[in-house]
C-alpha cells in the first residue's frame, strides 16, 4: 500500500511524465513543417510516444498498489523554436529536470522504507541516465556539422542511426 506522500508524488510524476510527452508532441508538430527533416521529426513524435508509456506505467502502478492515478490537466508547451538545436537543448534541459523528480521520488521511497517502490523507479532511474546521454550526444553532433541547411540534412540521416530510448516499455 502506498503512503499518501508517496501516492501524491508518483502521482506528480504521472504529470510530469504527460508534459514531457506534450512537450515533445509540440517539437514534432513543429519539425514536421520545417522542410526536410522526416527523421528529426519521427525522432520527436517517438519520443513523445515513449513519455506517454512511461506515464502509463506509472499509472498502472499507483492504481496496483492500491492508490488511485489522477490523470493531470496539462498546460500548453512551447510551440515554435529558434531551431532544430535549440528544440534539442529544450529537450536536454526537460530531461535534466525529469531525471530530479525521479531522484526525489527515490528520495521518498528511501525515507519511507517502501522497497516496493524503490524497485519500481529503478527503471526510471536507467531510462534518465539513457536519455541525457541521448540528448547530449545529439547536441554535440549538431554543434560540429551545425545547424545550416547541409549539417542538418547529415543530421536528420544520422539521427536514423539513434534507437535508444529504453525501448518505451
Ligand atoms: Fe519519461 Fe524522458 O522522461
Amino acid at each position: 500500500m502506498l503512503s499518501d506522500k508517496m501516492q501524491e508524488a508518483l502521482n506528480e510524476q504521472v504529470r510530469i511524465e504527460a508534459e514531457s510527452s506534450q512537450v515533445y508532441l509540440a517539437m514534432a508538430s513543429w519539425a514536421e513543417i520545417q522542410p526536410g527533416i522526416d527523421n528529426i521529426t519521427a525522432f520527436f513524435y517517438r519520443h513523445s510516444d515513449e513519455e506517454r508509456q512511461h506515464m502509463l506505467k506509472l499509472i498502472h502502478f499507483i492504481n496496483e498498489r492500491g492508490g488511485f492515478a489522477i490523470i493531470p490537466d496539462l498546460k500548453q508547451p512551447v510551440l515554435t523554436f529558434p531551431s532544430i538545436k535549440h528544440a534539442f537543448k529544450s529537450l536536454l534541459e526537460h530531461e535534466e529536470f525529469v531525471s530530479k523528480s525521479i531522484n526525489n521520488l527515490v528520495d521518498i521511497a528511501l525515507d519511507e522504507k517502501d522497497y516496493a517502490t524503490h524497485n519500481f523507479l529503478q527503471w526510471y532511474v536507467s531510462e534518465q541516465i539513457e536519455e541525457e546521454a541521448l540528448a547530449r550526444t545529439l547536441i554535440d553532433k549538431l554543434e560540429l556539422i551545425g545547424d545550416e541547411r547541409s549539417g542538418l540534412y547529415l543530421f536528420d540521416q544520422d539521427i536514423l542511426n539513434v534507437s535508444v530510448m529504453g525501448g518505451g516499455e
